[in-house]
């Protein structure tokens, strides 16, 4: 169940004229991911197929996306589809594989409104066509956008992600345009679907899981974790406002004193 916090009033989804209380505007996270985890249970909760939880799931994206967009957070990340999510049931995976041509049939006018750049990290050549598509599509029409960069990972596994670079970088030594000493971390970043962007600062997990599930092992090696029981519909602006407040009030020291 949600969680209350006692600086939090409820309100409307539309939050954009709201100062969250307590928040320093000055230090917002630059990139924060989310492990979007709980549907499937906040559906049976209910009586209805995972599927709901799903769809539902989907509407807080778009909540959380104009509110992050909002507190001018650099980069979103959101963990839409593991490498391993294909091991559930057929219909359940379709559906998901839908859900991004859904999401964007509605929302990308808002996005594009909004100056939201449109990205995702995965294996995507392997997706199915329709779902290729719409991502395609809005990926092309917000390229030019400078705002927050929504980065979708869909069918992503950070093994995989790690494997294929150094594949890369093998490929490299063995063609002579490497030489073994030159590989540093910042060459190994660099072969990451990340490469572009800046290291997470915050992970958010809902649900009341604490793990990984293969997401951005490499990249969350100093990022701040938050965990919240909450399941990802019950979602809102209060708990990521939440979330950004105890990032704040965290010590980051990097190894250091
Ligand atoms: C997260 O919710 C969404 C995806 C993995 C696509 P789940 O579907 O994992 O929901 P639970 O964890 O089974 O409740
Ligand atoms: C992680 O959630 C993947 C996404 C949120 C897309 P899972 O529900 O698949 O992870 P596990 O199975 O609980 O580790
Ligand atoms: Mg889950």
């Amino acid at each position: 169940m949600p969680i209350k916090f006692p600086f939090v009033k409820k309100r409307k989804n539309e939050v954009s004229s709201h100062h969250p209380v307590g928040l320093n505007h000055k230090q917002i996270p630059k990139h924060v991911a989310i492990i979007m985890d709980g549907n499937g249970r906040w559906a049976k909760n209910r009586g209805m197929p995972r599927i709901a939880g799903h769809k539902e799931g989907m509407e807080v994206v778009k909540k959380i996306v104009r509110f992050a967009s909002d507190l001018g957070v650099e980069v979103l990340t959101l963990y839409a589809f593991s490498t391993e999510n294909w091991k559930r049931p057929r219909n359940e995976v379709e559906f998901l594989m839908k859900l991004p041509v859904d999401f964007l049939n509605t929302y990308l006018p808002e996005l594009i409104e909004k100056n939201v750049r449109v990205q995702t990290i995965g294996d995507f050549d392997v997706l199915p066509p329709h779902t290729k598509k719409a991502v395609q599509e809005a990926i092309e029409r917000t390229k030019d956008n400078d705002g927050l960069i929504l980065n979708f990972a869909l069918n992503y596994g950070s093994r995989f992600e790690m494997v294929n670079a150094v594949k890369q970088i093998a490929a490299k030594v063995e063609r002579g345009e490497l030489d073994t000493e030159e590989i540093d971390e910042a060459l190994f970043s660099s072969e990451l679907y990340t490469c572009d962007l800046v290291e997470p600062d915050l992970l958010i997990r809902t649900s009341g899981e604490q793990r990984l599930s293969n997401f951005l092992l490499w990249q969350l090696a100093y990022a701040e974790f938050w965990f919240t029981e909450v399941y990802w519909p019950d979602f809102t602006e209060n708990h990521f406002e939440k979330a950004l407040y105890d990032y704040q009030n965290r010590k980051r020291r990097y190894g250091g004193v």
